[in-house]
């Protein structure tokens, strides 16, 4: 794998001495910037934002363009294409690096975070800025997180305690860290691209699946999952990428204003996923076309029992150290 990627690199940096040779003489150089999800959510309203801002600050010089609706590179692509030249810029869910990085899998533990807030705050502090350049020796360069929000279960099936997953296929997003979440209450994942979700669950191919709720809604789970547990189990947060050699190939001052531009749009995105995570929820329970079950405390503390022993399993890979920084936030 490690000869994999660095051969990417190298043939990365090829692409990028082309791109700043040859840069401005032939129009505006383009930064294609690729995502899965819709234009109406957190990420797809950032991405745009991040090209509006770019297309008034830099006008003729760059160009963003954005590739909504995994069009361009799905997530288990994009990484490969970014380091290819073919793409500059993308977030996926930090869910889907541990090709580059073990560490970043500390996101997906169960029950870690309480709320968006502590998430902040870890972030923001020296373990999680450490952790965004966890993946930098593997010719990626971590600009910045950006939020979803706090993942539900959706189901076939009513679930209030872990006993009801026992034996239903659940899709995740490729992360062993969620794989053991699910073996823990007895049910199998199935590592599954996010444009694969909806006809997955509408051929009941899988029982169900867990995303945030601007996801479900944007991409109508709720339409073919009679049953949404608000567990607020688990994060689903992004790391916005680009290569290193894209990144370092531009001139100084022009990056500067790029990534100004970037932590602009990411602000902006992080406020549009607050907001979405409360008006999504409601328009899904307004809609009737599914149950959502709220748990009551005790059967909460069943889902943590059962999946908390996860973060044992994991603390070699991610570093102890590391997960009790980030249980601390949440005090
Ligand atoms: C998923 O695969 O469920 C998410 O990563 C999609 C996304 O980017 O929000």
């Amino acid at each position: 794998m490690f000869q994999k990627i660095n051969a990417l690199v190298a043939t990365a940096a090829v692409a990028a001495l082309l791109v700043s040779g040859s840069a401005f003489a032939s129009g505006p150089v383009k930064i294609k910037f690729s995502h899965v999800v819709a234009e109406n959510t957190p990420k797809g309203q950032m991405a745009n934002k991040f090209k509006d801002l770019v297309g008034e600050r830099l006008a003729g010089k760059y160009e963003v363009e954005v590739f909504p609706n995994s069009q361009l590179f799905g997530d288990n692509k994009v990484l490969e294409a970014m380091l290819l030249g073919d793409v500059q810029m993308a977030a996926p869910a930090l869910s889907k690096y541990s090709r580059f990085t073990k560490k970043l899998q500390i996101y997906d533990l169960p029950f870690l975070f309480k709320d968006m807030a502590a998430v902040e705050k870890f972030q923001k502090g020296p373990v999680g800025q450490e952790l965004l350049g966890s993946i930098g020796k593997k010719g990626l360069v971590g600009l910045g997180y950006l939020h979803n929000g706090m993942k539900q279960l959706s189901s076939s099936k009513a679930l209030k305690v872990p006993a009801d997953a026992d034996g239903l296929k659940f899709r995740i997003m490729s992360s062993d860290v969620l794989a053991a979440q699910f073996k823990a209450v007895g049910a199998t994942p199935l590592k599954k691209p996010f444009s694969e979700v909806f006809t997955l669950l509408q051929t009941k191919a899988i029982d169900g699946q867990e995303n945030t709720w601007s996801n479900i809604y944007s991409k109508k789970f709720f339409e073919v999952q009679p049953y949404i547990t608000e567990t607020n189990h688990g994060l689903l947060d992004y790391m916005v990428v680009t290569s290193k050699e894209f990144w370092m190939g531009l001139p100084d001052a022009d990056r500067a204003v790029i990534k100004k531009s970037l932590d602009e749009a990411i602000a902006f995105g992080n406020d549009v996923a607050a907001k979405k995570a409360m008006d999504d929820r409601k328009k899904i329970i307004d809609s009737k076309r599914t149950e959502v079950i709220e748990l009551t405390d005790a059967e909460r503390a069943q889902w943590v029992e059962v999946m908390k022993p996860v973060w044992v399993e994991f603390e070699k890979e991610i570093g102890k150290d590391n997960i009790d920084a980030a249980y601390k936030s949440n005090m």
